[in-house]
């Protein structure tokens, strides 16, 4: 909120300030709602649960509703710091990566700060950066394959002076990852630049950047159990900060961020690495068969085995793809939520939506080649 002087006079007057709403692409589900048939590929969540993670919130006590519990759980951020190898202490607990975002931006960014976003990119970074009223620049790569590569990044970042670049890894867009030594690349080659790496999307927990937080201060590491641990409806994720700005981000989390029962499941889904290996088994199995379904057709896939997400695109004249799913009853992420004109976001995590879209594709075949002769 911002303070003015009235027109009139001296009375002051409070004026709200917002900006955009947060939009991200995912599906809300209302509770009691009725089922619907239409096959949903949009979203980014695991299509199933990690069957720890059920059983430890399964046999509920009344100590778990009824008191305040520690937000940042020493066992949990243990877990963690033993999973990427980084002290625990550097490890902060957030209500999802959405709050990891905003945190990240409370800590480092002011009205005159030069911030960088990607386009196409998770579009919620951009809310974030406005509300903040920063000095925002964006980096497009609107042609498909819609990948950047670290190169064009570093160009980006030096040419614009950029203070601090948020970027999804793997992109929420394409679920395309750099690995360690590309994002490696990137902090060495820009010192004075802070880099956000949301490794939200990510299926590869082994592949993440977050050890880079150790030797980087120019690093920071966000992370989220909605989507690879299956825990959207608990809200829970993470941060990892270099050391330098631990206290920072010590001060400005809440306190009170968590509940006990997302604290519970993720520890239960964080161990559970049957779960997480069948995840990554279905993704793999959702590729071919999509793969294998695409090659009678003109459409493009952007092939993203380390995430759940792929990008779909068709050259004109096609149709584009989000509309001809559409149609047939098959709902992906559509372009217009990255910015971009054609094509959309798949979610890979569930073999058999995977295979109706499959059914789709054939029986829309005869279609797509006579449109082009
Ligand atoms: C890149 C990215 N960051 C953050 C989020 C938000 O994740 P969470 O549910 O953990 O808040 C998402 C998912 O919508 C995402 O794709």
């Amino acid at each position: 909120m911002v303070r003015v002087k009235s027109p009139e006079g001296d009375d002051e007057m409070i004026r709200t300030f917002s900006v955009p709403e947060i939009w991200i692409p995912t599906e809300f589900q209302t509770l009691d709602s009725e089922e619907d048939s239409r096959c949903k590929l949009s979203g980014c969540e695991n299509s199933h649960v990690s069957p720890r993670a059920l059983a430890a919130i399964g046999s509920p006590s009344a100590t778990l509703l009824r008191d305040h519990w520690n937000s940042q759980d020493n066992h949990l951020r243990k877990d963690l710091g033993e999973l990427h190898d980084v002290h625990p202490d550097r490890i902060f607990l957030t209500s999802g990566a959405l709050n990891a975002i905003g945190y990240a931006f409370d800590v480092f960014v002011a009205s005159d700060t030069r911030v960088g976003i990607l386009r196409p990119d998770f579009p919620g970074f951009r809310h974030f950066a406005e509300h903040s009223q920063a000095d925002i620049h964006y980096l497009d790569k609107l042609e498909f394959p819609f990948t950047f590569h670290p190169d064009d990044v570093i160009e980006f970042v030096r040419t614009h002076d950029i203070d601090f670049l948020i970027l999804s890894n793997p992109s929420a867009a394409t679920g395309v990852l750099w690995d360690v030594d590309e994002v490696t690349r990137v902090l060495v080659s820009c010192p004075n630049t802070l880099f956000v790496v949301d490794e939200a999307d990510s299926i590869h927990p082994d592949l993440s950047a977050a050890q880079l937080t150790e030797r980087y201060d120019n690093c920071l590491v966000l992370q989220s159990f909605s989507k690879f641990y299956g825990l959207s409806g608990l809200r829970i994720g993470n941060l990892i900060t270099p050391e330098v700005y631990r206290a920072a981000f010590s001060n400005t989390i809440n306190p009170a961020e968590l509940t006990s029962v997302a604290i519970l499941a993720a520890q239960a889904a964080l161990s559970d690495t049957d779960y997480q290996e069948e995840t990554r088994r279905m993704v793999a199995s959702s590729l071919a068969t999509l793969r294998s379904a695409l090659v009678a057709t003109k459409w493009r896939l952007v092939e993203t085995p380390r995430c759940f997400a792929s990008y779909v695109w068709a050259p004109e004249p096609e149709l584009d793809p989000f509309e001809a799913l559409r149609v047939r009853e098959v709902d992906i992420v559509p372009a217009r939520a990255f910015g971009l004109e054609r094509g959309g976001r798949i979610n890979l995590s569930d073999p058999e939506k995977i295979s109706r879209l499959a059914d789709e594709l054939e029986a829309m075949v005869p279609t797509t080649i006579s449109a082009n002769g």
